[in-house]
């Protein structure tokens, strides 16, 4: 918290780009809830629970949508991988970071979402978990 109040005087607003765990902050929860359950829901689920079995493989090797919730892994990533995630799908997402051969039912939304929408979304996703989460999430970003 004490990183967050410095950063945002003295870094964030003079640099403006987010470069710790900013992106998450200050976005519209309600239309980040409106467009998950627009975008995101069918997959994920209207309670953010993911689909039955997550864990195991469908018969295309590929993985069913896990939980948003901390049932899931959502809040193991930082944001940044999250957005990427959101944005680009999982293939070309892990793709990017040299990491190939793996079979992802995770679409990019690049085009039907903009950015601000998608960060909208994560922030809803965010604020749904108990804080000790959150304050772990936070933890995933690079501070300055
Ligand atoms: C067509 C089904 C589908 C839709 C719609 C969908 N997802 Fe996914 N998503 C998946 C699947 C399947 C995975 C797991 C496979 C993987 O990890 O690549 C996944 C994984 C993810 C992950 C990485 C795992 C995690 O929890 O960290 C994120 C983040 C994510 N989805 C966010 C979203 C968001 C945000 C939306 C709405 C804008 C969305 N997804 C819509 C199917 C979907």
């Amino acid at each position: 918290m004490r990183y967050a109040k410095l950063c945002v005087l003295a870094v964030c607003t003079s640099f403006g780009h987010a470069e710790a765990d900013h992106e998450l902050d200050d976005r519209d929860l309600a239309i980040g809830e409106h467009l998950y359950l627009q975008h995101c829901a069918t997959c994920h689920g209207k309670n953010l629970e993911g689909q039955p079995n997550w864990r195991q493989p469908g018969q295309d090797g590929a993985l069913p949508a896990p939980p948003h919730d901390v049932n899931g892994h959502t809040w193991h990533h930082d944001n940044q991988l999250l957005f990427d995630y959101t944005n680009l799908g999982g293939q070309a997402a892990l793709s990017a970071k040299g990491v190939t051969g793996f079979a992802s039912g995770m679409p990019g939304f690049r085009g039907a979402l903009s950015d601000s929408e998608i960060w909208n979304i994560l922030a809803f996703i965010r604020s749904t978990w108990p804080q000790e989460i959150k304050d772990v999430q936070s933890a995933r970003n690079p501070q300055h």
